[in-house]
């Protein structure tokens, strides 16, 4: 009998441990994802917007492999339009993955390849099934720090590049304190 314990651990709402990648990203890396232009244009392009901590426990593109990450993501706005992840479709386009909410509210906004856009509420203990073909993202709606934890296939892969060319269909507005979406 061989007993191991766990090299990578779930503490504090954050992985941790050796194998662990963490990666941060800045206002300045999500230039041209928010409506208002102006706005983004003042504001401190090097501040932190979210950041990911991630367990990728075999290679890349790996097939039947799993991957795991947790996101915090941090509270406030570019005009009315709420902090948000620069969201993706998979590279492997049905590739399916699930969410989930750790801490803090916000919201996981989702769009079809018909760019039909819908929305989920994230809040601790909510679990959300993004299926293959659908691109998410998720904002941040509340005044504290929003963190949720996904797990995809290692061989879903992330394309970032058709959100770039052409975004969401709708964005997540602050309509008088109510996130709406318009
Ligand atoms: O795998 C996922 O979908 C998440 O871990 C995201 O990568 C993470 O939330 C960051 O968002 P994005 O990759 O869109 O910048
Ligand atoms: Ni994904």
């Amino acid at each position: 009998n061989r007993i191991f314990i766990p090299e990578v651990f779930f503490t504090n709402n954050c992985l941790t441990g050796e194998d662990v990648i963490k990666s941060t990203r800045v206002l300045g890396e999500l230039d041209g994802i928010f409506g208002d232009r102006q706005a983004f244009d003042g504001m401190d392009k090097d501040q932190v917007i979210y950041q990911v901590s991630s367990y990728l426990p075999v290679l890349e593109n790996t097939p039947g492999g799993l991957f795991m990450g947790i996101t915090t993501l941090y509270p406030g706005k570019v005009g009315s339009e709420f902090f948000m992840t620069k969201g993706h479709f998979h590279s492997n386009s049905d590739r399916a993955e699930f969410y989930w909410g750790v801490e803090g509210e916000g919201m996981l906004i989702l769009m079809n390849e018909q760019r039909e856009v819908w929305a989920e509420r994230i809040f601790p203990g909510s679990l959300h099934y993004i299926p293959g073909k659908v691109a998410h993202r998720v904002a941040n709606t509340g005044y504290q720090k929003l963190v949720f934890s996904a797990c995809w296939p290692s061989d879903a892969g992330h394309d970032y590049a058709t959100i770039s060319a052409a975004g969401f269909a709708q964005r997540l507005i602050d309509v008088n304190g109510v996130p709406t979406l318009v």
